[in-house]
C-alpha cells in the first residue's frame, strides 16, 4: 500500500472500540492491517461464517430468521468480493471485519449475531487453514502433472544413454529414463509430504473462540463436518495458537522446491554449449539484448531461484513462532504472507518445470557420445575380471585401474585397448572381456531392482503409469 492514509479519519474503533476514548494513529492503523493480503481469505471466510452460523441456528442460539438473513446476507457479500474484489479499509483491519461490516451494511443488526461464541482467533486459524488445504490439493495436482510429464519422457528415453555422474564427474553409463524417473520418485516422496501435512492439518478449530472455548451451546462437530475437517480440535488453547499446519506446508513447499531447483540446475548444465544435451523449449527461454546467439535458461534459473526465496519463507515462519507463549499473539498475523507467497512461487515453479520437462528437445546424440568419454565402463571391466576370472574386487580394481592409465597414454577408449596390452596387464584377461566394455553392455547388465538397465527402467515407468492413471 502506498497511500499512507488509508482510513476513514479519527475517532475510535467501530468493532472493538468501546472502550476507548481516542482512536489508533495512523501507524497503529497502518501496522495493525492485514486486509492488504489476508482479503485472500475471503471465500474460506464466508464459508467459515456459513457454517458457524448455521450451526447457532440449529442449536437454537440464533433464531431461524436471523440466520437466514445471515446466510442470504453472506452470500450477497460473497458476490460482492467475486465481482469487485475485497475493499481495503485499513480501519476494518482483517477480512473478517471486512466481511462482517459489508454484511451489517447489507442485512441491519441481526448482523452482529454472526460473531455469537466465536473469535477472530478461531475464526482466522479455521479459514486459514481451509486455505492451506486448498493450496495442498492444488500443489498436488501440479505434481501429477509434473509426474506424468517425466514418465512420459522417461518411458521414451528408457534406453538412450547419457553418462552417469558422481561428483559431476563421469561416473558409469546409465540411461536417460532412469535419471528422468530419478525426479518422479522425488515428486511422489513431496506428494506424500503434502499429503501427511493435510491429513493432520484436517481438524476444526471453529468453536475454540478466543481462546478458552465458549459457555454456548455450540455443536463444534457439525461446523467441523460442514467444512469437511475430520473433527474438532481437542484443546481450544492450542488450537487458536497453533500454526503447525502452516509450518508443514511450507517444509513440504520448501523440500519440494529444493527438488524443481535441482532439476532446473540438470537442465541449466545439459543446455550449455560444453554439453550441448539439450535444447530447452523456446517457449520458457529468454534471448540476450546484447548477444544474437544467445538463449538463456532463465525460466530453469528462477525456479532455482526461487527455492531460495520459499525456504526463507519457511524461516520466517519459523522465527515468527518460536518465542509465543500461548495463546494467540498478534504476531501471528505474520503467518499468512510468507505462505502466500510460497504457494504462489511453488506454483510457478511447478508449471515451468513441467513445460520444460515435456518440450525439452533432449540431444541422446550428444549424450551417448559423452558416456563414451571417460572411461565409464571402467567398473564393468573389473566386474568382468571378478565374474569370469575369479578375481577379488579389489585386485580387479587395481588392474582396471591400469588398463585405463594406459587407455590415457594410448588416448583411447578402454574397448579400443588391444588385447595383447590387456594381457599384458593381466593374463587372465581374454577376448571375451570386450562384450562387457561398451556402453550399452554396461547399462543392459545393471539390471539389479531400481537399477539402469532398459528393462528395468521399463518396469518403474509401466508401474508408474499405473499409479498415475495413465493409458
Ligand atoms: N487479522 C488477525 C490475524 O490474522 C485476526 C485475528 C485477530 N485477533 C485478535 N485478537 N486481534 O491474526
Amino acid at each position: 500500500m502506498s497511500d499512507r492514509d488509508n482510513s476513514k479519519g479519527v475517532g475510535s474503533n467501530a468493532m472493538w472500540g468501546g472502550r476507548f476514548a481516542d482512536g489508533p494513529s495512523s501507524i497503529m492503523r497502518e501496522i495493525n492491517a492485514s486486509i492488504p493480503f489476508d482479503k485472500a481469505l475471503w471465500p474460506q471466510d464466508i464459508a467459515a461464517s456459513k457454517a458457524h452460523v448455521t450451526m447457532l441456528g440449529a442449536q437454537g442460539i440464533v433464531s431461524a430468521e436471523d440466520t437466514q438473513a445471515i446466510l442470504g446476507g453472506l452470500d450477497a457479500v460473497a458476490a460482492e468480493f467475486a465481482a469487485n474484489g475485497v475493499p481495503e479499509d485499513w480501519d476494518l483491519e482483517d477480512i473478517h471485519m471486512t466481511t462482517e461490516s459489508r454484511l451489517a451494511e447489507l442485512i441491519g443488526p441481526a448482523a452482529g449475531r454472526l460473531h455469537t461464541a466465536r473469535s477472530r482467533n478461531d475464526q482466522v486459524a479455521t479459514d486459514f487453514r481451509l486455505w492451506v488445504r486448498d493450496a495442498i490439493d492444488q500443489v498436488d495436482a501440479g505434481l501429477a502433472a509434473q509426474q506424468k510429464a517425466l514418465v512420459t519422457r522417461a518411458g521414451e528415453h528408457a534406453a538412450s544413454i547419457m553418462p552417469g555422474f558422481t561428483h559431476l564427474q563421469t561416473a558409469q553409463p546409465v540411461t536417460l529414463g532412469h535419471h528422468l524417473m530419478a525426479y518422479y520418485e522425488m515428486i511422489q516422496r513431496d506428494r506424500s509430504r503434502f499429503a501427511d501435512a493435510r491429513a493432520r492439518l484436517n481438524r476444526s478449530p471453529l468453536g475454540s473462540a478466543a481462546l478458552a472455548g465458549t459457555g454456548f451451546a455450540i455443536d463444534r462437530e457439525m461446523t467441523a463436518q460442514a467444512l469437511g475437517f475430520d473433527s474438532p480440535t481437542d484443546n481450544s488453547l492450542d488450537a487458536v495458537s497453533d500454526r503447525d499446519f502452516a509450518l508443514d506446508y511450507l517444509m513440504a513447499a520448501a523440500q519440494c522446491s529444493l527438488h524443481l531447483s535441482r532439476l532446473a540446475e540438470e537442465f541449466i548444465i545439459w543446455a550449455s554449449q560444453p554439453f550441448g544435451f539439450a535444447t530447452l523449449p523456446d517457449t520458457l527461454s529468454t534471448g540476450s539484448s546484447i548477444m544474437p546467439q544467445k538463449k538463456n535458461p532463465d525460466a530453469a534459473e528462477l525456479v532455482r531461484g526461487h527455492s531460495g526465496r520459499i525456504v526463507g519463507c519457511l524461516t520466517a515462519l519459523m522465527v515468527t513462532m518460536k518465542g509465543l507463549p500461548l495463546a494467540y499473539s498478534k504476531d501471528m498475523q505474520d503467518d499468512k504472507p510468507p505462505v502466500f507467497e510460497a504457494a504462489g512461487l511453488l506454483a510457478l515453479s511447478i508449471a515451468a518445470m513441467t513445460g520444460m520437462v515435456a518440450d525439452t528437445n533432449f540431444r541422446t546424440d550428444r549424450m551417448r557420445e559423452a558416456a563414451e568419454l571417460g572411461y565409464a565402463t571402467a567398473t564393468d571391466l573389473a566386474d568382468w575380471l571378478v565374474r569370469e576370472a575369479d578375481i577379488p574386487f579389489r585386485e580387479a580394481h587395481h588392474i582396471t585401474g591400469a588398463a585405463v592409465k594406459l587407455a590415457e597414454e594410448q588416448g583411447v577408449a578402454l574397448d579400443q585397448l588391444a588385447l595383447a596390452d590387456l594381457q599384458a596387464i593381466d593374463s587372465r584377461v581374454d577376448e571375451r572381456v570386450y562384450s562387457a566394455l561398451s556402453v550399452e553392455a554396461s547399462v543392459a547388465a545393471r539390471t539389479s531392482h531400481g537399477g539402469t538397465a532398459p528393462v528395468q527402467v521399463r518396469i518403474r515407468v509401466a508401474e508408474a503409469r499405473n499409479a498415475l492413471g495413465m493409458e
